[in-house]
């Protein structure tokens, strides 16, 4: 059979082109057909006579015979690509972004009419073949991201007509050669993230036509060449996060097609030349973190297409040049962590185009200027840890598009203007602390209803924290601590659930969490007033959607309540048996036939009584150990008495948990039966001794005789993934995704907890409360602030949080992130930093072996991807799956 199939395949393409010539007609087919045999390309159609048609293939013009470009990019393919050599006349071989293995085969260098050789996305390893050589017409070559190692070889040098070469995200070693500099056709070369050292040759750039020089994060040192701007076509440099030192050659100034200079993360001293004035046409300047020093020279104003300037973390000092006011286009001006003095002059904020400007950590004085905002884009103002004195101008209200406010550590006096609540897109942080601010908090403050983090601490303010303040629905983080604040803390969830010194140091506060009361001043039943006109308040504030499972809430909570004051009226005996103090259970059923014997429920409630007994608390519940008298371990879910409402749909309730039973899928814990008793709904599940995913990241971990092991966490990934897939298949949205919910087995297989929840706490269907939408924090996806709409999305995003942690072994929210900053915005803020992914990843993982790190950094892609603070750019869950096994193959 397949000879015969062989055999008209071979006479369908002699009969089609009998005309031409013959022998390259088998040859070429022939080949064809074994390449695709031994990397599995199925896409071909076989017995179609003209294989210059079939997918990814292009034949000669004057030769129809002869195959000339073979592209077969992205198709997941892998095996032995030495055949392709046997295509003689091949001018453009792209086998991009496949799975293909092992080295580079030497016969490659036979291709002598290649043009574009492109390997790059693969997993080549070894070295590069020496072979590569003969390749005299290669224009284009491309190896990147591979696993390559050794030195770029010598043998490269015949490549004469080389236009592009890249070679970025290897192994490789050695230094960048010599002879680079001598090809003249040279435009791009691009070998970041590899292990280079040496100097960077200093003829480079001399007779080339060099546009792109990118050689980030190796180990390369000595100074920047001037040869590098003897031609004038550079346009793109980057070397950011090397070793490099010395002085930025003056010479930078002949280049007048430069728009971008990243020149961060290294030792380079001296001032910056003048001549920078010269490349007008520079929209990208980066410098931060070498040992600059000097005035920042007022020579960048010339440069209007400017868009980003960052000369952070460097020793300038002076003042700030007016003229940068002229910079119309500017939209970061990032000149933090030096020794500048002086205003901030006026002129910069007229920059219309102005969103970020960092000016914190120098020596700036006077005040802020009265114009702050009235022209500008601003979105990031960050003038912390200066001189700064004055008030704050109440024309801080024109500020409505900023996202951070951070005015802390700096001398600033009077009140805070209440004008600070016309800042309604304020976010990421508001930061006063530090300062000299007296007076009351105003009111208006309670209108930054997106705010996550409040810091107001250290300072002189008086006064109550207004209840108004509750207005402030996205606060996670909250600092009032060592002011001369009075009065009751209002009840409002982020405050109870902040620690309790973020409240120290105001001698008149009293409530939770500093004391559980406030005596006389203020009884229980007030604050449960203030609880519910709490909820009326955000009523009004957010959109219908909300409001009317907010209302239904409240309208279950009064009738619950009501409903148990008869019952206790009608002679009690429903509720605790006075003689022996044990509650009497209601409602209790075990959905696994073969368990019914094994599950006692009173064990079940005692359990919960006993604070040992505690494995964990979550969002929704509180988890606990019980030991059945059969020998049998369980797990014994208790609900929050938030989430009572659902005891009252009990017959509803019992249905949903009874068909979560039966919904089997490998990663996810199903409920095996339920106990009530008086107004507590115990939820039964399987025991996982090895506790939950959280525990082993952040715990365990941390243990001397942790072995780390990436493959594990891979697995792990893939686990949740999956289950998550399965859930969002059959409709269900989880509503707190997180690593405290994901349960490990003897195996490390993990199971996603809290299905039921979701189930019995459907937002959408009016039975939950709202805490029930918030979920995790750290996990909270950003536009839930806003939507306050449990989304599938949004549990991609959470799930992304689970991701980072396994990348990174960092937990969600962690003050080192910095004000404001959670693990996301952490991760997504590297590159602007200027920090490798290598920075980002847990060291103790990504620097085992070359393998690890590749997969690392492929996973590190799709956590960025499900993190995307756009929705609609996440992926579904199930893309998300397969991206995570390719990552495996
Ligand atoms: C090629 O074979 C497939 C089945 O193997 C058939 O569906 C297709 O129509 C054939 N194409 C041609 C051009 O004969
Ligand atoms: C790949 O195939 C060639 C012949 O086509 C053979 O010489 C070579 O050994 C094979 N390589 C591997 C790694 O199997
Ligand atoms: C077609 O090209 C092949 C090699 O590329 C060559 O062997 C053959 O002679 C050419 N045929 C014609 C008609 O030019
Ligand atoms: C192709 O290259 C290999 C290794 O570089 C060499 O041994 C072989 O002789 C070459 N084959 C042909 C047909 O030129
Ligand atoms: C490889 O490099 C070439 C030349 O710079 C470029 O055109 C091509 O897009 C690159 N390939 C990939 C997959 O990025
Ligand atoms: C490059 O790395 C290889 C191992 O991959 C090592 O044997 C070699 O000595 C290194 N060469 C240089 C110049 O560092
Ligand atoms: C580069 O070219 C110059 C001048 O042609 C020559 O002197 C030098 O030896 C060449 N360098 C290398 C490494 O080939
Ligand atoms: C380049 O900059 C220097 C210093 O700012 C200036 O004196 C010189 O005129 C400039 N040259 C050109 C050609 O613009
Ligand atoms: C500035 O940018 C604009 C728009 O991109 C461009 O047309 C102009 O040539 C640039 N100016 C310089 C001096 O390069």
């Amino acid at each position: 059979m397949e000879f015969l199939r062989l055999f008209f395949a071979v006479l369908f393409g002699f009969l089609s082109s009998s005309q031409l010539g013959i022998s390259q007609v088998l040859d070429d087919r022939t080949i064809l057909v074994e390449i695709g045999k031994e990397i599995g390309v199925s896409f071909w159609s076989l017995n179609n006579s003209d294989y210059c048609s079939w997918i990814g293939i292009s034949c000669s013009l004057k030769n129809h015979s002869a195959v000339e470009k073979l592209d077969l990019s992205s198709h997941g393919l892998q095996g032995n690509v030495t055949l392709i050599s046997e295509l003689r006349a091949l001018k453009w071989l792209d086998l991009s972004y496949n799975n293909f293995h092992g080295s580079i085969p030497r016969e490659f260098g036979n291709l002598s009419e290649l043009q574009v050789l492109d390997l790059s996305f693969n997993k080549f390893g070894s070295s590069i073949p020496v072979e590569l050589g003969r390749l005299k017409n290669l224009k284009s070559l491309n190896l990147s991201n591979n696993f390559l190692t050794g030195i770029i070889p010598e043998e490269l040098e015949g490549l004469e007509k080389l236009e592009e070469f890249q070679i970025y995200t290897n192994r490789m070693n050695g230094s960048i050669p010599e002879w680079l500099g001598n090809l003249t056709n040279l435009r791009t070369f691009t070998a970041y993230e590899n292990e280079l050292s040496g100097y960077v040759p200093d003829n480079l750039g001399s007779v080339s036509e060099l546009q792109l020089l990118n050689v980030h994060s190796n180990q390369l040192e000595g100074s920047i060449p001037e040869s590098i701007f003897a031609n004038e076509k550079l346009e793109v440099l980057v070397l950011t996060q090397n070793r490099l030192n010395g002085m930025i050659p003056s010479s930078v100034g002949n280049c007048k097609g430069l728009s971008s200079i990243r020149i961060g993360n290294n030792k380079l001293t001296g001032n910056i030349p003048k001549e920078i004035g010269n490349i007008t046409g520079l929209t990208y300047f980066e410098a931060d973190n070498n040992l600059l020093s000097g005035e920042i020279v007022s020579e960048f104003a010339q440069c209007l297409n400017l868009t980003l300037l960052n000369l952070a973390s460097n020793g300038f000092s002076g003042t700030i040049p007016p003229e940068f006011g002229q910079l119309s286009n500017l939209q970061e001006l990032i000149l933090s962590g030096n020794g500048l003095f002086g205003e901030i002059p006026n002129t910069i904020l007229s920059c219309k185009n102005l969103n970020k400007l960092d000016l914190s950590s120098n020596r700036l004085n006077g005040s802020i200027p009265q114009e702050i905002c009235s022209t500008s884009k601003l979105q990031y103002l960050l003038l912390s840890q200066n001189f700064i004195r004055g008030e704050i101008p109440h024309e801080i209200g024109n500020c409505i598009k900023l996202l951070e406010l951070q005015l802390g550590s700096n001398y600033l006096t009077g009140n805070i203007p209440p004008e600070i609540g016309h800042m309604k897109n304020l976010q990421i942080a508001l930061n006063l602390s530090s300062n000299h601010l007296r007076g009351q908090l105003p009111q208006e403050l309670g209108k930054l209803d997106k705010l996550v983090a409040l810091d107001l601490s250290n300072n002189l303010l008086t006064g109550n924290i207004p209840i108004a303040l509750k207005g402030m629905l996205s606060l996670i983080e909250v600092n009032f601590s060592n002011n001369q604040l009075t009065g009751p803390i209002p009840t409002f969830v982020p405050f109870q659930k902040s620690p309790n010194s973020s409240f120290f140091g105001n001698k008149g506060l009293c409530g939770e969490p500093l004391s559980p009361s406030c005596g006389n001043l203020n009884g229980s039943g007030h604050v449960y007033y203030h609880h519910r006109v709490s909820y009326r308040i955000i009523l009004t504030v957010i959109g219908s959607g909300l409001a009317v499972f907010v209302s239904v809430t409240i309208v279950v909570l009064l009738y619950m309540m009501r409903e148990r004051q008869e019952e206790a009226g009608k002679g009690g005996g429903t509720t605790d048996d006075e003689t022996t103090g044990k509650p009497v259970i209601i409602a209790g059923s075990v959905f696994v036939e073969n368990l019914r014997q094994a599950i006692d429920f009173d064990a079940a409630v005692k359990a919960t009584v006993k604070e040992s007994n505690k494995l964990s608390v979550g969002t929704f519940s509180t988890v606990y150990r019980a030991d059945m008298p059969s020998g049998m371990t369980l797990s014994v879910k208790k609900l929050r008495s938030m989430d009572k409402t659902l005891i009252h749909h009990q017959s509803k309730m019992i249905r949903e948990l009874e068909r979560l039973s039966k919904l089997t899928h490998a990663n996810l814990i199903r409920p095996i039966g339920f106990v009530i008793y008086e107004d507590v709904a115990l939820l039964l599940h399987q025991y996982f001794p090895n506790g939950t995913l959280a525990q082993f990241l952040h715990e365990f971990t941390k243990k001397q005789d942790y072995k780390p092991d990436w493959p594990t966490r891979l697995s792990i990934a893939i686990g949740v993934a999956e289950g998550l897939a399965f859930l969002h298949h059959v409709a269900i949205i989880h509503l707190d995704i997180s690593s405290g919910n994901v349960l490990l087995d003897s195996n490390f297989n993990p199971l996603v907890g809290e299905v039921e929840i979701s189930k019995l706490l459907d937002p959408s269907r009016g039975t939950a409360s709202i805490s029930a939408v918030a979920g995790s924090f750290g996990y909270i996806p950003p536009e839930y602030a806003y939507t306050m709409q449990v989304t599938a999305p949004g549990n991609v995003y959470s799930y992304g949080v689970v991701l980072l942690e396994l990348l990174t072994t960092r937990i969600p929210v962690d003050e080192e992130f910095g004000e404001g900053i959670d693990l996301v915005k952490w991760v997504h803020g590297a590159p602007l930093r200027g920090e490798t992914p290598e920075q980002i990843l847990d060291a103790k993982l990504s620097t085992v072996s070359f393998a690890w790190r590749k997969e690392m950094l492929s996973t590190l892609k799709v956590a960025l991807l499900c993190t995307d603070s756009t929705p609609a750019k996440r992926p579904k869950m199930k893309k998300v799956v397969e991206m995570l096994q390719e990552i495996t193959q």
